[in-house]
């Protein structure tokens, strides 16, 4: 308990300049509750649009970063870069970038590590496929991503998990209560014997998955989700209401 309730919402590859300032428009005027933190994250192109018009209070975060300080490496965007640009957090290993792009688990724990030495808050994603669930790997596909990282960094303070089964992500099946709940305290016990005491009490681990205004109330309830990582409900109205999953 005692742990801040934190809401991403992540934009994916969607969205105009046009949408961008709606969306954030709509952010502005709402009512969320004080004590949520509510990060969100457009695409690259839309950081500083977004950082412009959104209001203090509601954080910006970018949907990757490179794990090398700014060179001749063409396409990527820096952590320092972000940083000057007002982007203070960044998600880290999505199951769409580990997948479709292929980053393996180090090359994960290497971003995630750049982004905290550049002072970055760092939103790690992590989860299994159906294939895996139904082979019973969950743990172990899930500890192999987070025990990447555990490897690289020690202090895990400004570290958000966010536990995303890829069978949930876009496709409206979102993990039962029940199903999450055992994820996260799995991970939180992880936590405890790999990591620290104290990151397995402080850590947000929030569940991302199809996650609607209907059925965050109920997740928000389990004892180990701490908020949520929002895709497709974040570009819509509905986010306030998954912001305020608590009230
Ligand atoms: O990062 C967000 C997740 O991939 C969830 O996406 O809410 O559209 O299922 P979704």
């Amino acid at each position: 308990g005692g742990r801040q309730f934190f809401v991403g919402g992540n934009f994916k590859m969607n969205g105009t300049i046009s949408q961008i300032k709606e969306i954030v428009g709509h952010l502005n005027d709402a009512k969320c509750d004080s004590d949520v933190e509510v990060v969100i994250s457009p695409p690259a192109i839309y950081l500083l649009l977004a950082r412009e018009h959104l209001r203090k209070g509601i954080e910006v975060a970018a949907q990757n970063v490179f794990d090398k300080p700014n060179g001749a490496f063409t396409g990527e965007i820096s952590v320092s870069q972000l940083k000057d640009s007002g982007i203070t957090w960044t998600i880290v290993g999505h199951s769409e970038r580990r997948t479709i792009i292929q980053e393996a688990n180090h090359f994960v724990a290497n971003k995630v590590k750049a982004a905290l030495d550049g002072g970055l808050g760092v939103v790690l994603c992590c989860g299994e496929t159906l294939e895996q669930r139904e082979s019973n790997k969950t743990m172990d596909v899930v500890l192999a991503q987070l025990g990447a990282v555990a490897k690289e960094v020690k202090d895990w303070s400004k570290i958000v998990i966010a536990y995303e089964p890829v069978w949930a992500i876009g496709t409206g099946k979102v993990a039962s209560n029940e199903q999450a709940q055992e994820v996260h305290h799995a991970i939180r016990e992880w936590l405890g014997k790999d990591v620290s005491s104290e990151a397995a009490n402080a850590t947000r681990i929030i569940y991302g998955g199809s996650v609607s205004e209907k059925n965050c109330k109920d997740l928000a309830k389990q004892a180990d989700i701490d908020g949520f990582l929002v895709g497709g409900a974040s570009l819509k109205p509905a986010f306030v209401d998954i912001i305020n999953a608590r009230s």
